[in-house]
């Protein structure tokens, strides 16, 4: 596509070493992209922009085969790059030449170029593979779930190995063609808009797009036999729901909550901006497993999670995760907070919007339920560790961490936070330590104290100061030395709207 003007002499030189003088110290890039938490997921030396996945699935045998064509771009010069997959790859072509190739660690697939690859060039790899997912592990498990009409991958931080290859980190987001073929009769859903389906020799295709850069993780496939239902949000957003035809006694309680998915968009949107992305809507596969998982614009939910009835709150949970965790994620897995800490919080102030509770109620009882030895305290939020990053600690005393926020800097500074961080860091990344800039940037406020007590120490902090007693504390405090009490400057940024 971009062709370049040579010099003669770079041209000369070029062929007589027959590979590009620029590449000749060309390195391998790394086997992990360099996060402390799982030093070997994603990889370095390259940056995806576009997956396209043409793929094949046989229910009954559990049998997937398929082509990835990645687009990316290097960001070294690179004799040699990894793919995180564990299928079984049977041709790799760089730039349209084979390559060969081989496996290492527990889901490395080692790709080597003809010839090395110049740093800042495009280069498209086309890995072609088939397997039986089910039949493969990494560190001893596997996260693909078969279920009586097909399977689901939906997991975090680990799903993608099993069914495409991929630079697997949130740092690499990449926009998606996802094209699965499956028996006819048989559904294949996927995240986006679906954008055709065609139909031959006994197959059906579905074709699914989604546009807007989204994580390897947030990448899902469910394939199985699913009613389909559409709508759209106030917005205008159109909205994909699918329902397994095989959810028993949980289908009214799984209808009567995802079938809310607009309403509760919109009320979202009042909270956090402009819903980020093309489609929304959730899916209900009929497996056993019993989590739900934010993946972008189609959330899974586990059947499970209306076993108890209706469940509006999960709803809420991972569409606040569209914003929090999808468009804005995190930098590395130790910022989970931003994520957890968030979505959790929607689903206090849904509570309050549903007249169950404030969220202040409900952090109280929270902090009141968690005596000062309870193991809960020992989980800091804002670096839990990959053992504990999804421990309810994370998500409950992520909340109270978002309380106490609230409280210190007032409800129009704390509001404009929620709504203005999504919008500054859209389809990026950014970490905790961003997000302690951002807030005190908005409110003039310094956090470091705050985030210290409610995010990193091992240990229960005192209560929880409700903002009255706040603002008398710093009226006391600061007002005695003549400097102005809060609340201050969060005011000035409120009324010049310089985060909306
Ligand atoms: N982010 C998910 C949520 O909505 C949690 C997924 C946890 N992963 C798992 N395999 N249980 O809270
Ligand atoms: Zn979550």
């Amino acid at each position: 596509m971009h062709r370049r003007l040579i010099a003669p002499g770079a041209l000369a030189a070029s062929l007589l070493l027959a590979i590009p003088a620029s590449a000749a110290g060309a390195s391998p890039g790394a086997p992990g992209i360099g996060d402390p938490y799982y030093p070997a997921y994603g990889n370095g030396g390259y940056d995806v922009s576009h997956y396209d996945l043409r793929l094949k699935y046989q229910p009954r045998t559990d049998e997937l085969e398929g082509t990835a064509t990645l687009l990316a771009t290097t960001t070294q010069d690179l004799s040699r790059f990894d793919l995180d997959f564990l299928l079984d790859v049977s041709e790799v072509r760089v730039n349209g030449a084979k390559a060969s190739f081989a496996t290492s660690g527990q889901h490395e697939l080692e790709i080597t170029p003809a010839r090395p690859l110049a740093k800042g060039t495009p280069v498209t790899v086309v890995v072609r593979y088939s397997g039986v997912p089910s039949t493969k592990t990494a560190y001893g498990f596997s996260t693909w779930h078969r279920t009586p009409d097909g399977a689901v991958a939906a997991d975090e931080p680990e799903a993608a190995w099993w069914w495409y290859p991929s630079n697997d980190h949130p740092r690499d987001k990449a926009t998606y063609d996802v094209s699965v073929s499956v028996p006819d009769g048989t559904q294949a859903i996927s995240n986006g808009t679906l954008q055709s389906t065609s139909s031959r020799l006994g197959w059906t295709r579905y074709n699914w797009r989604s546009n807007k850069p989204q994580a390897t993780y947030l990448t899902t496939l469910a394939v199985g036999k699913f009613d389909l239902t559409t709508g759209t949000t106030s917005d205008g957003v159109p909205v994909v729901n699918a329902y397994s035809k095989d959810l028993g006694d949980n289908e009214g309680a799984a209808r009567a909550s995802v079938e809310r998915t607009a309403e509760i968009t919109d009320w979202l949107t009042g909270y956090f901006g402009p819903y980020p992305f093309n489609s929304v809507g959730g899916y209900v596969p009929n497996t056993t497993t019993g989590y739900a998982l934010e993946t972008q614009t189609r959330v899974f939910y586990s059947p499970r999670q209306f076993a108890g009835g209706s469940n509006t709150s999960v709803v809420v949970h991972e569409l606040a995760h569209q914003w929090y965790g999808d468009s804005v994620s995190l930098a590395g897995w130790k910022d989970i907070w931003i994520n957890e800490g968030f979505a959790r919080y929607a689903q206090w102030l849904w509570s309050e919007h549903e007249g169950e509770g404030t969220a202040q109620e409900l952090a109280d009882y929270v902090y009141a339920s968690h005596p000062a030895d309870d193991a809960f305290w020992t989980v800091a939020p804002g670096d839990p560790g990959p053992e504990h990053q999804f421990d309810i600690a994370v998500y409950d005393r992520g909340a109270l961490a978002v309380q106490a926020l609230r409280n210190e800097v007032g409800d129009d500074a704390f509001f404009a936070v929620l709504k203005g961080w999504p919008k500054q860091f859209a389809y990026g990344n950014a970490s905790v330590d961003d997000f302690r800039k951002y807030a005190e940037k908005v409110s003039g406020a310094s956090l470091g104290s705050l985030f210290d007590t409610w995010l990193y120490q091992p240990s229960k902090p005192g209560a929880p100061a409700a903002r009255d007693a706040v603002i008398a504390r710093d009226a006391r405090t600061k007002g005695a030395e003549g400097a102005p009490a809060r609340p201050r400057s969060w005011k000035k940024i409120a009324a010049t709207d310089s985060v909306h």
